[in-house]
């Protein structure tokens, strides 16, 4: 059949002129089936949907506690290793803002200049005329800093991760992740319809097995670990994963928000921690909210791979506006600080280095952390650690506890990140009511 009439076919098929059965007389009358479920008020109203009831009980532990409600506490001015809360001047470990940036003028400068040049939005997606030289700059010479040939900048950290990750994989692919990867990276391998296992925390054996049993079942396999678990502040061994995934033809992709600007004798993440060649990393992943001082995310790594995720990925290239220029700007001026002035990141894991010592001496239990700003005060239990959080707030310390559904039930915590500009002081006073606290506890009443 010639092409011109193979269309004409088609177009007759379409329109349901020829050819294919349309729903017309013949088609089967439609069949009551039994329905299977029976719909009651919890599935059409708000008020009825049990995640509701998971709240309520929250509140009502903190009300019968007498704990202050903690959540979407409101602060004022700049979070960095003191904050304002409610009047009060508290020593503060709950903010990302490792190297102290979100508060400096260049950076804040930067941002200032880009909303009098651009305004506060480009108005459109970057692929249609939302681009603007600051996102190029930005990628350009965070390419640099990786070593890698090129780089795409996100709106989201959290979208960022999911996008790439729902577009990479394929319902054809694997992805194995570490147990311990952020809820985005699930998401995301969730939404790309690949087959998923995890495998133990840091365990390459248990890896290697997963990869020994299932590699040549599928087409592309998609390793997934962090720079610095976010919630144990541990490093994986990415030499030994970057062996791996080269033997097995894998794609490694490292989420590097808790170690980019942070760990590494320059505090360049784990290409400089560990001295790699960044190309071995396939894809380098972060969130900005973390040391670069703002909101984003990005991909960064072989030109091909950008250049897919910019034009074709939902949620990264397509379907989603740009950026916005004032968190590029900052992003960018926060890059260009952390490679002048390598000894914030040497602060950092200093500071964190003595706070996990000073820790460790006291008996507390530090958990998995090591060299990273991500320190854990593991805790018996959920109850103890609202406890404890609660009267560090009434000592005007600042830390949130960590409780299922972020960590496992029996794996509560206090999550303490460290920050470039704290001091030995406000480390030492911390430890020294953690201890008091802990040795004053009362018994937990299993309520929550
Ligand atoms: C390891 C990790 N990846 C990704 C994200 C998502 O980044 P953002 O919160 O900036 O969207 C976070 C945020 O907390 C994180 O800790």
């Amino acid at each position: 059949m010639n092409p011109a009439m193979h269309v004409e076919r088609l177009r007759a098929r379409l329109l349901g002129k020829q050819g294919a059965a349309s729903a017309g007389d013949d088609a089967p009358a439609a069949r009551a089936v039994a329905p299977k479920v029976t719909v009651g008020r919890e599935h059409y109203d708000f008020a009825q949907f049990p995640e509701l009831r998971e709240y309520a009980n929250t509140r009502w532990y903190y009300d019968k506690q007498g704990y202050e409600w903690n959540m979407f506490r409101e602060h004022v001015g700049v979070a960095s290793a003191e904050v304002e809360v409610a009047g009060r001047r508290m020593i503060n470990f709950s903010s990302y803002n490792y190297l102290d940036l979100s508060g400096d003028p260049r950076v804040q400068s930067a941002a200032k200049q880009a909303i009098d040049h651009y305004g506060t939005s480009t108005g459109s997606g970057r692929i249609i005329i939302g681009e603007i030289p600051i996102f190029g700059e930005f990628e350009k010479e965070l390419a640099d800093v990786l070593g890698v040939e090129d780089a795409v900048l996100g709106v989201s950290g959290y979208g960022t991760n999911v996008a790439a990750i729902g577009y990479l994989a394929r319902k054809q692919d694997l992805v194995l992740y570490d147990e311990l990867v952020h809820n985005s990276m699930l998401v995301g391998a969730k939404l790309s319809g690949a087959r998923r296992f995890a495998f133990a925390h840091n365990d390459c054996d248990a890896l290697e097995r997963l990869l020994a049993e299932h590699r040549g079942n599928f087409e592309r396999v998609l390793i997934l670990t962090e720079g610095v678990f976010s919630m144990d502040g541990d490093i994986p061994d990415i030499p030994r994963l970057i062996e791996i995934k080269k033997r097995h033809h894998a794609l490694l992709m490292v989420d590097e928000a808790h170690s980019m600007g942070v760990i590494g004798a320059r505090g360049l993440g784990v290409v400089d921690h560990f001295g790699l060649n960044g190309a071995d990393i396939d894809i380098h992943y972060a969130s900005m909210s973390k040391a670069f001082a703002t909101i984003g995310g990005y991909i960064a790594g072989r030109r091909e791979l950008v250049t897919m995720l910019k034009y074709y990925a939902p949620g990264l290239g397509l379907y989603i506006a740009s950026p916005m220029p004032a968190n590029a700007a900052a992003g960018l001026a926060a890059l260009r600080i952390m490679r002048a002035e390598p000894q914030r990141a040497r602060r950092v894991v200093e500071n964190a280095r003595y706070f996990r010592e000073q820790a460790r001496q006291a008996g507390l239990n530090t958990g998995l952390s090591e060299g990273s700003a991500v320190i854990p005060v593991m805790l018996p239990d959920a109850e103890l650690a609202l406890w404890m959080a609660a009267r560090l707030f009434d000592n005007h310390i600042f830390t949130f506890p960590m409780i299922f559904p972020v960590v496992p039930r029996d794996a509560a915590r206090l999550r303490f990140f460290i920050n470039t500009a704290h001091t030995r002081e406000q480390m030492d006073r911390t430890i020294r009511l953690l201890v008091e606290l802990k040795a004053a506890a009362p018994a937990s009443k299993g309520l929550f």
